[in-house]
């Protein structure tokens, strides 16, 4: 059976497999997609932040001893929150279990949200783009990671791979992957629909990045030059517009 989004993450077979995938040396998270992230959020100190897509919320910790005020963790799996809350205690972190479909935003509540390796679950990017222009404060900051559209448009199995097919690149939409021992949905979508997305819901784009590797974060040669072959993350930073200033 294929799942979407966040029922993917509630077999049991496949959030086992995904929480040892992310605890090997040298994977690919914590070697290409959160050295980019770390440099795309600068100062956090004082910062209201909203983490849509937490998963097990390791990201509120980093945040947290960054010195930012308050975090504030959403995502719709039961075992990822189940999982946060079991390593995370924290005065100024909240949980919540909700599927970014039905999220409802507050108005104007947090300096910056982000999200990491979430938005190609999903389908109605625009309404989830226009709630988050909802949820940030005047001048917020939106920062966000996910599966480069390269990769999206490719989506053989997993595995060591020597060769990509990028096919049907700009035929958008959902598209099947077998992974952690299971079948999902990954939506794709090219480069310029996320930028075009972000523009149409009041964003002003400030910076792209793609995963480009460096070799302080890998251990071995091998790997480092096996990353250099395809860009396996997208990242895009934008600001709030102040919608006054669209007219
Ligand atoms: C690849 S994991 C990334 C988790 C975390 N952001 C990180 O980087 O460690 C993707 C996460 O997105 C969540 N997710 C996917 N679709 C979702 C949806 N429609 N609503 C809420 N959460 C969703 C999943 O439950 C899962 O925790």
């Amino acid at each position: 059976m294929t799942n979407r989004g966040s029922n993917f993450y509630d077999h049991n077979d496949v959030f086992s497999q995904y929480t040892s995938l992310r605890e090997r040396p040298e994977n690919a998270n914590d070697t290409l997609e959160k050295p980019v992230m770390m440099d795309l959020l600068g100062d956090v100190r004082g910062k209201a932040i909203l983490d849509l897509g937490c998963g097990g919320a390791q990201f509120g910790v980093d945040l947290l001893q960054e010195g930012c005020s308050f975090y504030h963790g959403i995502d719709g799996s039961k075992n990822m929150i189940d999982l946060a809350k079991q390593q995370i205690k924290h005065e100024s972190i909240t949980l919540e279990r909700v599927d970014l479909e039905e999220w409802n935003p507050p108005v104007a509540q947090y300096d910056l949200v982000v999200s990491r390796l979430v938005f190609h679950y999903l389908e109605d990017l625009h309404t989830i783009f226009d709630r988050i222009h909802t949820a940030l404060k005047p001048g917020g900051t939106i920062i966000f990671s996910v599966e480069h559209p390269v990769i999206t448009s490719t989506l053989q199995p997993a595995g060591l791979r020597t060769s990509w097919v990028v096919d049907d690149y700009f035929s958008m939409g959902y598209r099947t992957q077998q992974w952690l021992g299971g079948s999902v949905e990954k939506y794709h979508r090219t480069l310029e629909e996320y930028f075009q997305l972000l523009q149409g819901s009041s964003f002003t784009v400030e910076s792209l990045k793609e995963s480009s590797p460096r070799r302080e974060f890998f251990l071995s040669d091998e790997t480092f030059e096996r990353r250099k072959r395809i860009p396996l993350f997208l990242f895009l930073k934008a600001t709030k517009k102040d919608v006054a200033s669209n007219c």
